[in-house]
Parts: C-alpha cells; structure tokens; sequence
C-alpha cells in the first residue's frame, strides 16, 4: 500500500458498524436472556483482523473442522464451541479435554468419546428435525431434508443420549442451529419450541441451548437481533429460564456482512452489437463467489481511481466521498439506457449488475458493493488473480489489515518452489 492511497480491487472493512452490530447483538441477548454465551462463526469470514475483534469482544470461537480449531487455538481464544459433521479424532478430543463446547453430529463422536473414557465433557447433541413441515418453504433443504445432527423422528436422537448416558456423561446441550432461506422470526420460534418440546418429553435438562446462527442484520425491512432474541425468549421460556439454562448463538452472516465493502475501479468501456459493457477490476468472485445472488447494494462514485496509478484511490478522495459526498464530475456526460457491468476475470458469467438511465462511466470510475463480508472473502476463489487487500476504516483513518496475495504467496507452500 503507498502512503495515502488504497488500491483497487478491494475490501473495506468499517470498523464503527462492525462494532455497532456487536453492541446490538450483545444489548438484545442482555434484554432477554440474561444468561448467555455468544459464539462467532469461523466459516462466515475468519480474517485474522476479524477474529481478533470477536475475541476482544468476548465470542466465543465457533469451529466446524480441524483447521478451524486449529486457528481458534492459534489466535487465542480461550473458548470454543465446536461444531460440524466431520471433525478430526485429536481435535474433537483435545477440545473435550479443555472443556470446550463440543456438540456431536456422527455416530464416530460418541464412538470416539466412549473409547475415551472422558466424562466430565462438555457435549451437547445436534438435533436434526422435520424443521420444513413447520415453517413450510422456509428451509434451505426444504422437502429433501437437512442432513445435520441426529434424527428426533427416527429415534437417533434418543439413542444417542441414552448412550451418553450409558457412559456416564451428561447431556449438556441441545445444538439446533438450522440454515433457512428465509432467516425468518417464525424459524427462530420453531427451534425454540423444539427445545422445550424435547425437555417435556425426554426429561432432559440441558445446561445450554444453542439455538445457532443465520439471523439477518443490517438489511432494511428485516427482522435485527432484538426482535429474534425476544421471540426466542417468548417461546424458550415456556420450559426454560435463565437461571438455569444458558443460551448460545453463533452468528456470521448478521455481525460480518454489514461493515464491509469491495471496491473497484471501472478499466474499460466497449460498444459491441450488443450495447455497452463497462469492464471493472473486480469480479463477481469476490462478493458471489457462489453465483447466487439476484443483485447487490452499489453505488458509483465518479473519478475517485487514478487511471495512471493502477486505479488506486487516493484515502481523501475516498473519504470525500464516502462522509462528505462529493460534487457530481458526471454532469455533462451523456446518460446511457443500459450499461453492463463486468467483472475482470474471462468467464462470461462474471457480469455483476446492469446501470440503466445512469451517466456513461468512464475509466477511473469507482463500483462500490456494500454489505459483502459474509460468505465472500472465506469463498473467494485463487482464479485468474489472487486475493485483493483488506483495508480497515476507523476513526478516519485506514489501515492495511491484509496485504494483496501475489506470486510469492500463491507459491510458497509448493514444494518445487526452488526450480524456479
Ligand atoms: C453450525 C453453524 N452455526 C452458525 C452458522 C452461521 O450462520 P450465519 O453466518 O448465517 O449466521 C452456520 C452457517 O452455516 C452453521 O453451520
């Protein structure tokens, strides 16, 4: 990074917000349940800056591989809830053996933890249930099923805690995160009545609730933490009460997506047969990498990147823009019906949205897309370029907090590397 300037393609993290979502989160579970534990979910973007925040503020680490752990360990973090269908022997052991959250998913666990002979763990059961024939529609597997955890309707739930209890250990937790399409109110409530239905019928008396992650946050018209938390309190409280039982969530996507933005710079322009396609730096890669979405939140700043500066953007042009707004230099230019614009890698897919009734833009023209930080940087893809930098905004000023990936890094793990 020079001194004062940014380069583009980029992520720009915002500090401010990010916090802001972590008080929001922190004051909604306070409200309504006083006793409770907040994980962070690795695998929604575990940039080493991020997980630091989350440490500092208190989250726990939510792991879901042996790598994952690994990291949770190498960053410090003095609390791990451990989840996931397919954990490594050593970790899943070594995790019980702290006295981490460990919440089974397979049939090996239980195998793995009777062979142990470990008993005063920390293990809760994933609980897999007919989520969709109550929240029809809602489910991110919908009528096939999810795969997680062990069967209420088949019995493997049962069995697995009378196994537990076979071997002496207790049942600590009932773990029912669940992804939905929907990340409605009304999925929350059903997982939360689940979990008094199975204390009312199994006896059990579970010292925490990990009722999971997948809440919205930061998006206009959507349900924000309060709202969850306080329905998740009206229906856990029918079996349930803070004294006794601790609740546990473990967001990603609400916390992460909101603070951070991708920037990029407009490179070319071209008139085909088929109309105007406006050619960025970035690509549809680093904010979809899984070509999913319908369409993104951006906005155009016009002539903040320096055409003979490899589009870097200096930090009080950005700044300019971002906090004051700036004057319009489009005015004058001819507005186009339809502009199509594109990312820099040559799969044709990479087409990120299309400006209609805008001024044409023009090399040196900035795309920023807000609200990228969930699912994005973890999923990117070493394609044709390797990872852009992450900058983080706080306070006015900005910091590098991961340099751009080049050659050096793409190679260093190979083991031929001294041929070269
Ligand atoms: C077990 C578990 N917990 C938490 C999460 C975080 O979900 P989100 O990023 O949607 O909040 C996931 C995501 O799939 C998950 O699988």
């Amino acid at each position: 990074m020079k001194q004062g300037q940014i380069t583009t393609p980029c992520y720009v993290i915002h500090k401010e917000r990010l916090d802001g979502q972590i008080a929001l989160l922190k004051k909604a579970l306070d409200e309504n349940w006083g006793n409770h534990i907040t994980g962070y979910s690795f695998k929604t973007n575990a940039l080493p800056w991020v997980l630091m925040q989350m440490k500092r503020a208190g989250f726990y680490a939510e792991v879901v591989s042996e790598d994952e752990y690994n990291l949770a360990r190498y960053m410090g973090f003095s609390h791990v809830i451990y989840n996931g269908p397919v954990k490594s022997r050593d970790s899943f052991l070594d995790a019980l053996s702290r006295g981490h959250m460990v919440n089974l998913d397979a049939e090996q666990e239980l195998d793995w933890l009777e062979a142990s002979g470990l008993k005063e763990v920390q293990v809760g059961l994933r609980v897999n249930f007919d989520l969709e024939a109550v929240c029809p529609g809602e489910t991110s597997s919908g009528e096939d099923g999810g795969r997680f955890g062990f069967s209420y309707e088949t019995g493997a739930l049962q069995r697995a805690a009378e196994r537990l209890a076979g071997m002496g250990v207790k049942l600590s937790g009932l773990h029912l995160h669940v992804s939905s399409r929907t990340r409605s109110i009304n999925i929350y409530r059903a997982l939360a009545r689940m979990a008094v239905k199975l204390k009312q019928e199994y006896g059990w008396k579970p010292a925490y609730i990990d009722i999971g992650g997948g809440y919205f946050g930061g998006m206009e018209n959507r349900p924000e933490f309060p709202a969850y938390m306080e329905a998740i309190r009206e229906e856990l409280s029918a079996g349930y009460t803070p004294e006794e039982t601790t609740l546990v969530v473990e967001p990603g996507t609400s916390l992460i997506t909101p603070p951070v933005e991708y920037l990029t710079a407009v490179v070319d322009c071209k008139d085909t047969y088929a109309g105007r396609f406006v050619v960025t730096n970035g690509s549809r890669s680093d904010i979809d990498p899984l070509h999913g979405k319908r369409s993104y939140f951006h906005e155009v700043g016009y002539e903040l990147a320096d055409r003979n500066d490899c589009y870097a953007i200096p930090e009080e042009v950005l700044y300019a823009w971002e906090e004051e707004g700036q004057e319009n230099p489009a005015e004058g230019r001819e507005i186009l019906d339809r502009q199509v614009i594109c990312g820099h890698t040559c799969m044709e897919n990479d087409r990120l949205f299309v400006l209609e009734g805008r001024p044409a833009l023009r090399p040196g023209d900035v795309i920023a897309y807000r609200k990228v930080g969930g699912y994005t940087m973890c999923l990117t893809p070493l394609f044709i370029r390797y990872f852009p930098p992450v900058y983080v905004k706080e306070g006015g000023q900005l910091t590098c907090v991961r340099e751009r990936w080049g050659t050096e890094e793409y190679v260093r793990k190979s083991h031929f590397r001294d041929a070269f």
